[in-house]
């Protein structure tokens, strides 16, 4: 079987390097994704533990698709009745990502799509097709044209797989789940050391600090019938049943090394604090509500990793001078710590005084930001 696990392009070797660590090897590098192939135990397992996918989706046909004649007689090949059900709808999202793939039209496209699922023989009739739906309501189906192919794949996800499902809204800068946890990964925490989050908001960081060092799935949580694949002709409820159990099995009752998370403001602290609860990791972190300035390492060694605050005033000084005092903070504080720092990418970055961190690239939305990495051994003394 073939599936695409789509992710920002700057993420994709965080997330070859996850699906390796799952045991699947053979992988295809895509713009924005890979595609792999495994069994539907392996993808089940997939879809419950990947932290920096965005999406997943079941590849279901792939072929030479140059106009609408080759492409409606390859989709007459595929059999709908064995992939989707009659009682839930379904949506169509194409994606022409060239000159010629836009030439056969987006809404000829769908029509092709939507006749073709719609004149198949369903023993209890076609399922409805929903021009506009979220994902949600309806199973949505993905036609990506390139070179005159066209691979066809259903999202098996549903709602995007960020939305692990225990954010507290109460904080307006909050990090995506999936970048939080490429953010642990691309800086190499494991669990194994102690952690600290200093800035830590609506504690996304820490929380997925918290799962990686539980070796918790991600989407363990996810209510049934969550998944898109869920709702799939062929779904296999006894096996994702099974892949489940045996996630949940695997889990630490402990963590390794603490972790801490604090925040300049009680209040964000407190939504922290609520959304580890709803995580179920709330008892495995250490909340306080204080100032960077005013931390000291906990242990002598471990992995300090955060997001600075972007552009705005703070408190009464300026970005570059918390910059100043936090680069401050690191040299002569947390010298044998290694250091995480997601910052704007035209950031003031020269005050944090670093010597030749490791420069990151990444999107946080539509920001470009870097994740500057220093190691013990090249901080300035
Ligand atoms: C960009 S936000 C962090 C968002 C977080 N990563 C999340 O996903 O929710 C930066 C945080 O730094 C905090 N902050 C600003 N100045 C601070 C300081 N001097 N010490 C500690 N925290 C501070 C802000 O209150 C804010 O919550």
């Amino acid at each position: 079987m073939s599936w695409i696990a789509t992710c920002p392009h700057e993420t994709v070797k965080v997330l070859a390097s996850e699906l390796q660590t799952l045991g699947i090897l053979s992988q295809t590098t895509l713009y924005r994704g890979i595609r792999f192939e495994c069994d539907l135990e392996a993808a089940y397992r997939a879809h419950l533990s990947l932290r920096s996918a965005s999406r997943i989706q079941k590849v279901v046909g792939n072929f030479q698709a140059s106009n609408l004649t080759q492409f409606q007689s390859a989709l007459k090949v595929i059999e709908w009745p064995n992939l989707l059900r009659s009682t839930k709808p379904f949506t169509i999202q194409p994606v022409l990502s060239d000159d010629q793939a836009q030439a056969l039209g987006l809404e000829e496209v769908i029509h092709c799509v939507a006749e073709s699922i719609q004149s198949a023989t369903f023993e209890k009739g076609a399922p409805k097709f929903m021009e506009e739906a979220e994902t949600e309501e309806a199973i949505t189906l993905v036609p990506f044209f390139r070179d005159g192919n066209c691979v066809l794949g259903i999202d098996t996800a549903g709602r995007a797989l960020h939305k692990r499902g225990w954010r507290t809204n109460g904080h307006p800068a909050v990090l995506k789940e999936t970048l939080a946890a490429s953010l642990l990964m691309l800086a190499g925490y494991t669990g194994e050391e102690t952690f600290l989050d200093p800035m830590c908001g609506s504690g996304t960081i820490a929380i997925e600090a918290a799962y990686i060092a539980l070796q918790k799935a991600p989407l363990i949580h996810r209510g049934k019938d969550d998944f898109a694949l869920e709702h799939l002709a062929g779904f296999d409820r006894n096996l994702w049943r099974k892949v489940s159990d045996q996630l949940r099995a695997q889990k630490r009752e402990a963590l390794p090394a603490p972790i801490y998370a604090s925040d300049l403001r009680a209040d964000y602290v407190e939504v922290a604090r609520a959304s580890a609860l709803r995580a179920r990791v709330e008892k495995h972190l250490r909340f306080s509500s204080q100032a960077f300035q005013d931390w000291f390492p906990p242990t002598p060694k471990g992995l300090l990793l955060t997001n600075l605050p972007y552009g705005e005033r703070i408190g009464g000084g300026t970005v570059q001078q918390l910059y100043r005092e936090i680069g401050k903070v690191i040299r002569e504080r947390f010298s044998e710590w290694r250091i995480g720092l997601l910052v704007p990418a035209r950031g003031p970055l020269s005050e944090l005084g670093l010597t030749r961190p490791q420069v990151i690239p990444l999107l946080n939305g539509s920001l470009a930001v870097s994740l500057l990495i220093q190691t013990p051994s090249v901080l300035t003394k």
